[in-house]
């Protein structure tokens, strides 16, 4: 079985691709440093798949600990880098830490992922490259635009990194995944979202405001250009989101990759934010209390990916709906409900 290290492989998305690739026949070893998820997320990977799966607990920033795990663990085929803050507000109020955090764990894994000649690399980006794209759907071509907070600069830096390493004829071959919304947890129910404090973003708001943890949603802004005047995004379930990463592991091992490639990663389909919440409504039977407040600071009005490139070169196909993913994700919340680890 192939060894895929997977950093942040006890986050949100990370273990629902630990998940993935055991079920696709890889070995994924994961490191993580615990700072913005728990422990549970190791149980519940090892409840699905009814056994451990290997977790350096390091910080990704940190080279010497990074070679020690590329010492031990002999063989490593690839590399799935999640390992990054993501909380936009943060990133305004603490830059430092997010260019540390985001940019320097990439600079430290890419040196020694040279040292180790390890040549593969998947990296977690995001949409927000494209900023307020002046064309839908979104393509790869779609410029990227100047970035809006920290957060989406270190995404935009790290992609510019990568661009610059592959230029200078380096081994790594990259393909950068550029995420739209991911929503939902594992059908299961024992995997999902850990959000630390109230939530920023619209699901586990959504989750935790049916469960009676928060009073009301604020659906920020129903003036925009739009149908019904609320931002428009690309909800796409974690679990195909998860399985996107499988497949463009397959593709850099399987030699055919360019140097560095980037992929949209959504559904192709827009939905507004009272959309979302009509489909949490009709998926799961609850009510939703929610009000309408002022738009938030740096919202984009709408975007969604056209994702023609990922299904053509990838085979990258999204299999649930949106009902199906907020489903999951209330199904998920009631787990955590159940096993009264959340307050
Ligand atoms: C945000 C970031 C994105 C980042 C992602 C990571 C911006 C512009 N985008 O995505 O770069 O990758 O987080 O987590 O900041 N909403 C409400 N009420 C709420 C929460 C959200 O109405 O309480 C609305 C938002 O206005 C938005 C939609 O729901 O229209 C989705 O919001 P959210 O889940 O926070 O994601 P993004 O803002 O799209």
């Amino acid at each position: 079985m192939k060894k895929i290290l997977v950093t942040g492989g006890a986050g949100y998305i990370g273990s629902h691709t630990v998940v993935e690739l055991v079920e696709a026949g890889y070995e994924p070893i994961i490191i993580d440093n615990f700072s913005n998820t728990e422990e549970r997320s190791l149980q519940g990977i090892a409840d699905i798949l009814g056994r451990e799966v290997i977790c350096h607990r390091i910080d990704c920033t940190d080279a010497a600990a990074l070679r020690q795990v590329f010492e031990q663990e002999t063989g490593i085929a690839g590399v799935i880098h999640f390992a990054a803050y993501k909380a936009v507000g943060e990133s305004v109020a603490e830059p430092l830490k997010y260019y540390h955090n985001n940019v320097g764990s990439l600079v430290a894994l890419l040196q020694v992922m040279e040292e180790f000649k390890v040549d593969k690399l998947v990296f977690s980006s995001s949409c927000t490259v494209y900023g307020i794209p002046a064309e839908l759907p979104v393509t790869e071509q779609t410029p990227v635009q100047k970035a809006n907070s920290p957060y989406g600069n270190t995404k935009k830096i790290c992609e510019e990194i990568l661009t610059d390493l592959a230029t200078s004829g380096s081994d790594i071959h990259t393909i950068a995944l550029r995420y739209f919304n991911p929503i939902g947890a594992h059908p299961s129910a024992k995997i999902g979202e850990l959000p630390l404090g109230v939530p920023n973003n619209l699901v586990p708001f959504i989750t935790q405001t049916a469960a009676g943890i928060r009073q009301e949603l604020t659906i920020f802004g129903d003036d925009y250009d739009t149908q019904d005047g609320t931002c428009i995004r690309d909800y796409v379930h974690v679990v195909d989101l998860a399985k996107a990463h499988v497949v463009a592991i397959d593709r850099l091992l399987s030699g055919k990759a360019d140097n560095i490639e980037f992929f949209n990663v959504g559904t192709g389909t827009g939905n507004t934010v009272l959309e979302a919440v009509q489909a949490f409504e009709r998926a799961t039977g609850e009510k939703l209390n929610y009000k309408i407040g002022p738009r938030r600071p740096g919202d984009v009005p709408k975007i969604y990916a056209d994702v023609t490139k990922a299904t053509e070169e990838l085979g990258f196909k999204t299999t649930s709906t949106l009902e199906e993913a907020m489903k999951s994700a209330w199904d998920w919340q009631m787990h955590l409900q159940n096993t009264s680890e959340q307050v």
